[in-house]
């Protein structure tokens, strides 16, 4: 349904914008401020984050969806939301025009393409600490998903939650709504809601933490996805009637030569991936959908990364991961949209049709064996990748970017006279399409630091992240991987696959193709 203008609010208490829905100056991207509103009116905002609701917890209840007559009293929003009948609830009108007024700002600026990523206001270059970095900004609304294909930002807070015992597919419903609304503000710049952090009533909890009171958008994006677990749980129940619904392609993983995962990091019936070029920005994001799942989810596990080790588009250079290498090189970029369309979307006859234009998410929290890398010689650490440490170039010759000669054999009277150049389990060659039936995954990894052990030895690696048309695809190169020289130095020690659904359209939500 979508987002109409609630009748009982009064046009002339918005004195800060304009009729045609334009953004005030606190609402531009780089103003991250509680909408600006006459103090007579903060009061009568309904607090949200006072107390949990039945639905979906202590969030705000503005939502995405058709208005209904708003509680006036701080007091009384969360009664009749714990006591009256299961209802969606509502988009404020602040929210609205908080919603098309930002929404149009940015589009204004950003260049619009098959989805987002060409709809960021690119400002400093990505992936680098430029000065209008903080500014930069993806719309939440869009044929897919943002954070996809999006340039990969700096940073990276992605959570997974379980939906608790005796939640109802309604209020399951009511939450995402409500992250969603949060997602389209806090990507935005904005707070969670038209009240935030500090606008609503001094007896109530804001709804809004604050930490992010001040930061600039910081290229915010907020992705969704939905665990094998969320269809069908682990005993077998059809806990939201979506059971006939889940795509046969979501599956859980099957065990790969040398997993040590751990339960405790690894699955969930939701994720939440946030990316962003401020850690605090990510961060916020996660704790505040924490805050307002309160009562439907709770976190199952999290994890920061940093310095990202993949490129998804050509504007960016490409980052190093922690053994030192160039990680991203051949990653399939967004600018490849034939690539994007044959690999990484779900395609409209893929099905279920639910899933058209999204994709799934594979995690795998990778620890890197530090210490004993370390010790290994340049030309070890090199033949186990198969490319050069200094410029990211294949064994067999030329620059970064020369796709590697597989044939390619040593010269007469070299220490690999005659031999593949190129050894014959190295990460490249294992990896490679030409070795995977042309299986290729679009890569979003992380540099992750959890602290060290009590030994001194950090705990420390990559937290990959791959986006594919089929999870198979993850599989396929996962299983090549299991001679891979590399796996001395690593260890796959959590999981989780997720199907992503498409992007919200305008004033939706995601999910509303599944569960509506
Ligand atoms: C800690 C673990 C890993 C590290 C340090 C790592 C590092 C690298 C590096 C340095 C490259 C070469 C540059 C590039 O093209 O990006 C690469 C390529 C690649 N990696 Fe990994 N990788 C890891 C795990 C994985 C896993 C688990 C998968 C998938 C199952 C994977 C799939 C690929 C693919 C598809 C390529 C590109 C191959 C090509 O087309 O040339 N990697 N990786």
């Amino acid at each position: 349904m979508p987002v109409t203008k609630p009748e009982s609010e009064d046009a002339e208490l918005e004195p800060s914008r304009d009729g045609a829905g334009t953004a005030s100056a606190a609402e531009q991207p780089g103003a991250r401020q509680p909408d600006a509103e006459p103090a007579a009116e903060k009061r009568a905002e309904p607090s949200t984050g006072a107390q949990p609701a039945s639905g979906a917890g202590a969030g705000p209840t503005h939502s995405p969806v058709e208005p209904e007559p708003e509680p006036r009293s701080g007091s009384t929003a969360p009664e009749a939301e714990a006591t009256g009948p299961e209802q969606p609830s509502r988009l404020s009108r602040r929210g609205v025009l908080g919603l098309v007024g930002a929404g149009a700002a940015g589009l204004a600026v950003g260049a619009v393409g098959g989805g987002f990523a060409g709809a960021a206001i690119a400002t400093g270059g990505f992936g680098g600490a430029g000065a209008g970095h903080g500014l930069e900004q993806h719309p939440f609304f869009g044929i897919h998903q943002a954070g996809i294909t999006t340039p990969t930002q700096d940073r990276l807070h992605f959570a997974s939650f379980d939906v608790r015992e005796g939640t109802t597919r309604q209020q399951l419903l009511t939450l995402l709504q409500k992250w969603s609304y949060a997602a389209s503000r806090l990507t935005q710049g904005l707070d969670i809601s038209a009240s935030g952090a500090v606008g609503g009533s001094s007896l109530a909890p804001p709804d809004d933490t604050g930490e992010a009171l001040g930061l600039p958008p910081a290229g915010l994006t907020i992705t969704i996805g939905f665990g094998p677990t969320l269809f069908v749980d682990a005993n077998g129940a059809d806990r939201f009637g979506l059971a006939d619904r889940r795509p046969p392609l979501l599956e859980p993983l099957p065990r790969f030569t040398g997993d040590a995962l751990e339960a405790a990091i690894s699955g969930g019936d939701l994720c939440v991936q946030a990316c962003a070029n401020d850690p605090q920005v990510a961060v916020h994001a996660i704790r505040n959908f924490t805050r307002i799942g309160f009562g439907t989810v709770v976190l199952r596990w999290s994890q920061l990364g940093f310095g990202r080790t993949s490129s998804t588009s050509t504007t960016q250079q490409t980052a190093r991961n922690l053994f030192g290498f160039k990680d991203g090189t051949a990653n399939i970029k967004a600018e490849e949209t034939a690539e994007t369309d044959a690999q990484v979307w779900v395609g409209a006859s893929d099905g279920p049709d639910w899933m058209a234009g999204g994709s799934y998410l594979v995690a795998r929290k990778i620890r890197m064996v530090i210490e004993s890398w370390d010790r290994q010689q340049l030309g070890e650490q090199e033949r186990v990748f198969g490319r050069d440490k200094r410029e990211g170039a294949p064994l067999s010759g030329g620059g970064e970017f020369t796709d590697p000669d597989f044939s390619a054999v040593g010269p007469a009277g070299a220490h690999n006279a005659g031999k593949p150049v190129i050894d014959l389990k190295a990460h490249v060659r294992l990896a490679h399409p030409t070795n995977n039936g042309g299986a290729r995954i679009l890569r979003r990894g992380y540099n992750f630091v959890d602290g060290n052990d009590q030994l001194g030895r950090l705990d420390a690696g990559l937290f990959f992240l791959s986006y594919q048309r089929d999870p198979n695809q993850f599989v396929t190169v996962q299983r090549s991987l299991s001679g891979d020289l590399l796996n001395e130095y690593i260890r796959h020690v959590g999981s989780g696959v997720w199907a992503i659904p498409p992007g919200a359209r305008e004033n939706g939500y995601v999910g509303e193709t599944l569960i509506s």
